[in-house]
Parts: structure tokens; C-alpha cells; sequence
């Protein structure tokens, strides 16, 4: 079957193993630990190829620890992470991009922002950089310095110079938590776009409406573990953890 997930309840969490052929993620006993305390707390996890993959959870379960962890930005303390068979780290992490809750953009202009990327990548392309200002409805600010520009059109520029990167691996930790539904829908669009392109894309969100929207399969974190790895379509419907029936239901999660 191309892409079914089975719980391995032996493991003593839920890890979902998936039966399509290839695997770009695997994750083995990954521990993070901070002033003594076991954040990410053993967590092993296998992610298919493209698609997109949700992490939910409720606040401090350890979402973007993990995401920085999966890029390559942290170090484990335990276990083992691999992409494509090879370790995660300046290797893996330069082909992929992430785009943080926060945008984290030059002090230099709109253009410049992307320029900066293209010409690492391999060199200046003004047609292709006018094409990206122009899917995040920014062609009308390129010479506008970044920084001045508000927290949307921001979050905007961080999506479109993360694709400038052509990634074969986008994370998106929060990347529409404080946006209008328009800048929500450009960016969701921009994701549905490069998920069809084969890319892989890992999106932490709180946004069930849009998590329903984008996700594959759905990573549900509860105190630094995975509580449940499950297919998007029986997640929303059925989820099998009693934390995430408790996060999707509005309760609180401690
Ligand atoms: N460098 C650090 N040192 C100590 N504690 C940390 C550090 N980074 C994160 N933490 C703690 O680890 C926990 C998980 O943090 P993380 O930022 O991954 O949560 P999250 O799931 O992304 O939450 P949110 O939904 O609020 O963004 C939190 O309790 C946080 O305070
Ligand atoms: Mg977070």
C-alpha cells in the first residue's frame, strides 16, 4: 500500500513507521536536554518523502526544538538523525531552508534579501528574484529597506527567500501565527506550490483549519515526546492520543 502508517505500540511511544519506499527522515532516541531537564525526550520518528508533515502541540511541548534539532541548528545529546542516510548537519542543512516565527531578515532591501541567497546559490537572477517579490505580493517594495517593512510582508519575504534556496527540505515553524488571512492564504498557497515540486515540508502549527489543509501526516507532540504519529485524515477525525483529543477538543494540555 503506498503510504501507510502503522503505530508500533512495543516502542512505548507512537512511532509511525510509513511503507512507502523511500525514507528521507529517520530519527532514532533523540534526547536535548537544558538545565538538567530532558526537553526532547526520546523521540524516534521516520518522515516520507515530499508531502507535508505537521507538528501540533501545545505550547512548550518541544516543537521547535525539534524542528532545530531536524535542521541541523542543535546538537543532539542522544540519538541519531539522518536525511537520506546522511547526518544532520552543515552537509544536510545546506539543502534545506527554514523560515522562523519570527523573520530573521538582512538590513539590507527587499531585493537585496533575495539577492543574497541567489548569489550564494550559484548567481544573480533579477527575473527569477522579481518573480518571487512577486508571489509574496511585495514587486512594489523591492527597494524598501526589509526591516522597515510590517511583520506580515516580513514573514512574507522570509517564505519567498527560503524558496529562493530551491530546499529539498522547507521548516516552517509558526510561519502565519500573526498574519491576515490574506498573507495566510499567500503563504499557504506558496507551501501547496513547492509540496507539489517534491518538496518535503515540515510546518509546526497551532492552525488545526490550516494543518487540515496542508498536512500528509500529522506529528503530535507532549512533553518533549511524540504522543502520536498519525495520517492527516484520521488525526482531525480520530486521534488516537488522549492529549491531542484534549488539544484538538480546546481543553487545556499540561
Ligand atoms: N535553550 C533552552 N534552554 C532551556 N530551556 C529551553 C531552551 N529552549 C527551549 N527550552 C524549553 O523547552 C521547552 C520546549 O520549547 P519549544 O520552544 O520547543 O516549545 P514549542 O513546542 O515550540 O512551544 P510554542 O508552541 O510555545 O512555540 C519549553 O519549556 C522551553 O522553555
Ligand atoms: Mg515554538
Amino acid at each position: 500500500m503506498a503510504d501507510r502508517l502503522a503505530i508500533d505500540a512495543a516502542a512505548g511511544q507512537a512511532i509511525a513507521r510509513s511503507t512507502a519506499g523511500q525514507l528521507p527522515l529517520n530519527v532514532l532516541g533523540l534526547t536535548w536536554k537544558a538545565g538538567g531537564k530532558r526537553l526532547i525526550d526520546v523521540i524516534s520518528l521516520q518522515l516520507g518523502d515530499g508531502g507535508v508533515t505537521v507538528i501540533m502541540g501545545p505550547n512548550g511541548a518541544g516543537k521547535s526544538l525539534l524542528i532545530r534539532l531536524l535542521h541541523g541548528l542543535l546538537e543532539p545529546e542522544t540519538g541519531e538523525i539522518t536525511w537520506n542516510g546522511e547526518r544532520a548537519g552543515d552537509g544536510t542543512r545546506a539543502q534545506q531552508a527554514m523560515v522562523f516565527q519570527k523573520p530573521v531578515l538582512l538590513r539590507r532591501s527587499v531585493s537585496a534579501n533575495i539577492d543574497f541567497v541567489l548569489k550564494l546559490k550559484g548567481g544573480a537572477d533579477p527575473t527569477y528574484r522579481d518573480e518571487l517579490l512577486a508571489r509574496a505580493g511585495l514587486a512594489d517594495k523591492a527597494r524598501q529597506p526589509a526591516r522597515a517593512m510590517s511583520g506580515g510582508e516580513q514573514q512574507r519575504l522570509a517564505m519567498v527567500r527560503a524558496l529562493a534556496s530551491k530546499p529539498q527540505v522547507l521548516f516552517l515553524d509558526e510561519p502565519t501565527a500573526s498574519l491576515d488571512p490574506a498573507s495566510v492564504h499567500m503563504i499557504e498557497t506558496m507551501i501547496a506550490d513547492v509540496r507539489k515540486e517534491g518538496v518535503k515540508v515540515v510546518l509546526v502549527t497551532h492552525d488545526a483549519g490550516q494543518a487540515r489543509r496542508l498536512a500528509h501526516d500529522v506529528v503530535f507532540l507532549h512533553r518533549g515526546r511524540v504522543a502520536e504519529h498519525t495520517p492527516a485524515a484520521s488525526f482531525f477525525d480520530n486521534p488516537s492520543s488522549s492529549p491531542a483529543r484534549d488539544y484538538l477538543a480546546g481543553k487545556i494540555v499540561l
